[in-house]
């Protein structure tokens, strides 16, 4: 070993010695443990009044509940893209279409196998029904059906609301609706 390499060892262990870790020792709590400082005796302290959980500042109520003043909203609280659509459909086909089924007829796998009929979105009273009444079936459940509340986020109920507004257009359309030059396409399917 080198004079200069054998200097550097040295020089490297006393800078090593001189290493401490009083960082560690710090006053602390471990997470929940009581203490005797706080009256409560608790020493994870209780959030201020009023503070909101990041995300959670929901002040636009309709977007949330569905409803304002007690009765389902009639319109969505932003606007629909197309991109709201598509995901609406992904979010759909995942979550609604084992017992509503791709069309939304309420004949979907699930049901086929023996669980109770889904609805159908097809009869009058769901193509009437308001959007924010689909919000919260969604977000409370209805009958048989559970809710979704936990596996859907707010805003992806809206848009697999509209996704439905979709279905029940088209499932009930007529070959009027349909462009005439995608006409000749349609009318070739057997
Ligand atoms: C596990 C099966 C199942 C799944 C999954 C399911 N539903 Fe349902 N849904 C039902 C059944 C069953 C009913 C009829 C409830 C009853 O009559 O008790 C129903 C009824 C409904 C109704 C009609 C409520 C009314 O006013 O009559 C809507 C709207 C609806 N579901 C939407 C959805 C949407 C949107 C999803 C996806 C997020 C979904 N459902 C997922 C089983 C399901």
């Amino acid at each position: 070993m080198s004079r200069s390499s054998r200097l550097l060892l040295l020089t490297g262990s006393l800078v090593m010695i001189g290493c401490r870790q009083d960082m560690h020792n710090q006053p602390r709590y471990k997470p929940l443990a009581g203490t005797g400082f706080f009256g409560d005796g608790r020493s994870a302290r209780p959030v201020v009044e009023g503070t909101v959980a990041r995300g959670h500042l929901r002040i636009d109520k309709a977007r949330y509940t569905g409803k304002e003043d007690g009765m389902d909203v009639t319109e969505f609280p932003f606007p629909i893209t197309r991109a709201d659509l598509l995901r609406g459909q992904v979010r759909f086909n995942i979550y609604c279409s084992p017992c509503h089924s791709r069309i939304g007829d309420g004949n979907g796998m699930v049901v086929r196998r023996g669980f109770r009929q889904a609805a159908s979105y097809h009869t009058d009273k769901l193509i009437k029904a308001p959007v924010g009444h689909f919000f919260d079936v969604m977000t409370n459940g209805f009958g048989a059906m559970p809710s979704y509340a936990s596996r859907v986020e707010p805003d992806d109920r809206w848009r697999i609301a509209a996704y439905i507004r979709v279905l029940q257009l088209s499932e009930n359309a007529k070959i009027e609706d349909v462009p005439a030059d995608q006409r000749v396409a349609l009318e070739k399917i057997p």
